[in-house]
């Protein structure tokens, strides 16, 4: 099968992930949520109980096998889809993707699905390290206000309540973490296509996208 390759990067709560899902379905690609993975990582770091602080600890990934695959994240066997999204998994993702090792290691899984026929992954270093080459390059932005909100309505779906305030503190600082750190920081690639979605529905931003991704073609 040809190999065709949609990146989409963008901060926190730009959309990314909710707006990859829809495009793949429609245009049967295999979709690919890199967070979801560094998520995965970082539960199974709490779960293990080592020092988060200390890269060799993450030794463990030696053993463990992340994959995502049909809009679901496991770890061996086992389905963490819920468990990803919790508190203490998202206040310490940006330091456990902050380690080189953690990296290389999921950057590897990465690179090799992204060789396997039509490709759209999203994350923070999609169209800078995993597919330098993609055929389409996407950084979405969006008013961290905006964001928030998002986020707070789909806490709300879920049953849970979420000061808004926080949720923008939360984002503000895992934004600033992820663009400063050494390794890989959340950049836009140089060939990118930035799409501001404050103002856009989800629908408008797919609708926009996919226009992009025929053109490519
Ligand atoms: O996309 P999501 O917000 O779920 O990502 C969670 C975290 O995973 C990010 O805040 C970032 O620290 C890390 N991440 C990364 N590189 C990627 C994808 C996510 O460092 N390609």
């Amino acid at each position: 099968m040809a190999v065709f390759q949609v990146a989409i990067d963008g901060p926190a709560g730009s959309g990314k992930s909710t707006i990859s899902k829809i495009i793949a379905h429609r245009l049967g690609m295999t979709h690919i949520d890199t967070g979801a993975m560094y998520r995965a990582v970082t539960l199974l770091a709490i779960e293990n109980k080592i020092d988060l602080n200390d890269e060799a600890s993450y030794r463990f990934l030696e053993s463990a096998k992340i994959s995502y695959h049909k809009d679901h994240i496991y770890i061996d066997d086992r389905l963490v889809e819920a468990d990803i999204r919790g508190k203490l998994v998202t206040e310490n993702v940006s330091l456990v993707s902050s380690f080189p090792y953690v990296r290389k290691k999921l950057v590897e899984i990465q690179k090799e699905v992204a060789q396997k026929g039509e490709i759209i992954m999203d994350g923070r270093d999609i169209g800078t390290v995993v597919m330098p080459n993609a055929n389409l390059k996407i950084f979405l932005v969006a008013d961290v206000l905006e964001r928030a909100k998002r986020r707070q309505q789909e806490k709300i779906k879920k049953g849970h309540d979420v000061h808004l305030d926080k949720l923008v503190e939360e984002i503000m600082i895992r934004d600033q973490k992820d663009s400063t750190r050494k390794e890989s920081p959340l950049r836009k690639a140089e060939d990118a296509i930035v799409i501001d979605t404050t103002a856009l529905s989800i629908e408008q931003t797919v609708e926009k996208i996919i226009e992009l991704i025929k053109k490519a073609k």
